[in-house]
């Protein structure tokens, strides 16, 4: 098929029906070499764009594809597969991947650390570009100001790495798996186990630098206060590209203790986890506890029980946890010989389950292949105690799934509840006693394996429901999940809101409108979009 009359950029409506319509195998046969030329022609000429290109014709291109691909779901021949992946090495190459793919009518896919659950940095039902920002991963610590510059292709763990190796009394709050990258998610809010003290990633960030539509690059102020609330949870991938982030740093003591204790049933698992409801989200905000709730197998042979991991955190020394925990949660029994005195960014390694004596160094590691189990996420929000027949219900479910689920729930409260929902695009605040994140794992490869989980996953979710949130049924972004609604139109504005005020409520509450809004401001042809991005506001 002879293409490359579609390049004609004064044709875009026509051009975009036509992409829209070739199927992903024959669209490895577009003439990408206008395009290229595009690249080149707006690139630096002193930062050559052809060494950052990948197609399928380069040896390479798989590898680097791939080396980002957290879920292997996402790795099959089935997966579709980018026209190119530019892996940018110099703004000017950001600035005209936009610029290009643009005039071009092709739909880019923005990627930093790959660990989107859904894979949509790296996978569109639309031919696509993959602008890779891994590249990106210059970070600037600076103890005296008491903050940080990083780069959106910096991983977490080289964040908290190179904070540590200048200060032991600071840290960031910020989620707790090393690989995940700062573009995406800081931008979709960003939680871990310093949420109680100091909340999320997004309530610490003062600054951001980010290439629009037209290629132009802006920060806090020229983006203007609208467009800097936007990308700080309303997800990035809507405005534009983010280059970096000024963070604020928080600090920590010296030494602080982690935890991690194991209940099962015959050890009360269901009081134990009753009353973790009623009070994790009430303790100083000092304290994070986290529960881990899993089916595994039992005493007797081919029987599965359930086991409720708690995995705390403290910032201060074992002595006064105890004492705290003595009179909070005795129902746990915290023991002395539970807790662990370490740095906090040996906590890192230890939340991010490395053994004990692991060099720190590990953090720098980066990701370079998916993991070995495919995963579906899903979240949900919790607002009062779930009664103990309810949780027994929930047990029943786990044991019927046969331990390929497990749930995580994290406590809210302290500074989570001090934020007004419309601080930032993130609405869950106060109110809510604790998120469930949900997870389903497996290694089988195939549709037919990724739809037997799907359902499993959906049956979790389905059994929840009496004992979450309503009206919107709430959900976190960085736990993305396509189940919740998405954009079913591509170009039709009416249909695009449509759709947004369902995932869209749910993800952001209030806040879509206010959204919507700085998209428009931002971005009002909609040139960055996916499944679940943000429609421009009607005018
Ligand atoms: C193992 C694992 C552990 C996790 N733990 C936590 C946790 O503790 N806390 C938490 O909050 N979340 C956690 N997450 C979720 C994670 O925060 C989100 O998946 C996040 O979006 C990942 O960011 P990324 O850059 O790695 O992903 P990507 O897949 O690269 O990007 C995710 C989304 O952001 C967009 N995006 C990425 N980079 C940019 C950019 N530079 N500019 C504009 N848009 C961009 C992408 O297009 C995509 O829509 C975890 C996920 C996994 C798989
Ligand atoms: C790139 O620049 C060359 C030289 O100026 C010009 O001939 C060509 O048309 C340009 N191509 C594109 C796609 O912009
Ligand atoms: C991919 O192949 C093209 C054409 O041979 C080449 O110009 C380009 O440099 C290659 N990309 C990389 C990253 O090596
Ligand atoms: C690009 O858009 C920004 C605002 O969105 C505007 O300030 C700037 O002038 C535009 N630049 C060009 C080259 O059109
Ligand atoms: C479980 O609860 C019972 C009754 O409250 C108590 O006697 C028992 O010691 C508890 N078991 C554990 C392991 O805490
Ligand atoms: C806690 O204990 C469980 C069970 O022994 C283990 O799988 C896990 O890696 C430990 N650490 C954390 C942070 O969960
Ligand atoms: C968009 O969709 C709406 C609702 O289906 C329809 O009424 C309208 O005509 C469509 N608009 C365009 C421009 O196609």
């Amino acid at each position: 098929m002879k293409t490359s009359f579609l390049w004609l950029p004064s044709i875009p409506i026509i051009l975009a029906t036509i992409l829209f319509s070739i199927s992903s195998a024959n669209s490895e046969q577009i003439n990408l070499h206008t395009f290229f030329q595009c690249l080149s022609n707006n690139s630096s000429p002193f930062h050559q764009v052809s060494q950052a290109i990948y197609t399928p014709n380069n040896a390479s291109f798989l590898l680097a594809l791939n080396s980002y691909i957290k879920n292997p779901r996402f790795l099959t021949s089935a997966t579709p597969k980018p026209l190119a992946i530019i892996t940018a090495k110099h703004i000017s190459h950001i600035q005209a991947t936009v610029i290009c793919a643009q005039r071009y009518g092709l739909e880019i896919r923005i990627r930093s650390g790959g660990h989107d659950s859904e894979g949509l940095s790296y996978v569109s039902k639309n031919p696509f570009l993959v602008l890779d920002m891994f590249n990106f991963r210059a970070l600037h610590i600076d103890i005296a100001s008491e903050t940080a510059w990083v780069q959106a292709g910096a991983t977490l763990g080289e964040v908290y790495y190179r904070i540590a190796e200048k200060s032991k009394v600071h840290a960031f709050p910020a989620g707790v798996c090393p690989t995940v990258g700062t573009g995406g998610h800081f931008s979709g809010g960003g939680y871990g186990n310093l949420m109680r003290k100091y909340g999320l990633s997004v309530d610490n960030i003062i600054d951001a630098q980010i290439v629009t539509v037209n290629g132009s690059i802006l920060d806090r102020k020229s983006m203007g206060e609208d467009v800097f609330w936007a990308i700080r949870g309303g997800g990035g991938a809507s405005f534009g590209v983010i280059i970096s982030w000024t963070i604020k740093l928080v600090r920590v003591p010296s030494i602080v203790t982690v935890f991690n204790v194991t209940r099962t049933l015959k050890q009360n698992a269901t009081d134990v986890v009753y009353r973790w409801q009623e009070v994790a989200h009430n303790l100083p905000k000092d304290v994070f506890i986290r529960a881990f709730l899993q089916a595994v197998d039992g005493s007797q042979k081919g029987k599965k029980t359930i086991q409720v991991i708690f995995i705390g955190h403290f910032l201060g020394k074992s002595k006064s946890l105890l004492r705290l925990m003595n009179v909070r949660f005795p129902e746990l029994g915290l023991q002395q010989d539970d807790c662990g005195e370490m740095t906090w960014i040996e906590s890192t390694l230890f939340w991010a389950h490395f053994p004990t004596g692991t060099p720190t160094d590990a953090l720098l590691v980066r990701p370079s292949k998916a993991d070995a189990s495919s995963f579906i996420s899903k979240s949900d929000y919790v607002k009062e105690p779930i009664p103990k027949t309810g949780l027994e219900s929930i047990w029943k479910v786990f044991i019927k799934i046969g331990g390929k689920g497990w749930m995580q729930w994290n406590p809210y409260g302290g500074r989570m509840s001090e934020i007004s929902e419309s601080e930032t695009p993130f609405p869950h605040r106060a109110g809510n006693i604790f998120k469930i994140e949900y997870y389903v794992e497996w290694v089988e490869e195939g549709t037919e394996a990724t739809n037997h989980y799907r359902k499993l996953a959906r049956t979790l979710y389905k059994v929840m429901r009496p004992y979450v949130s309503k009206s919107p049924r709430e959900a976190f972004l960085n736990y993305r999940d396509l189940d919740i609604g998405i954009a079913s139109s591509r170009h039709n504005q009416t249909i695009l809101i449509k759709s947004a005020r369902v995932y869209g409520r749910k993800y952001f509450k209030g806040n879509l409108d206010r959204l919507m809004r700085a998209k428009r401001s931002i971005d009002p042809s909609n040139f960055f979009k996916n499944e679940q991005s943000i429609p421009p506001a009607c005018d």
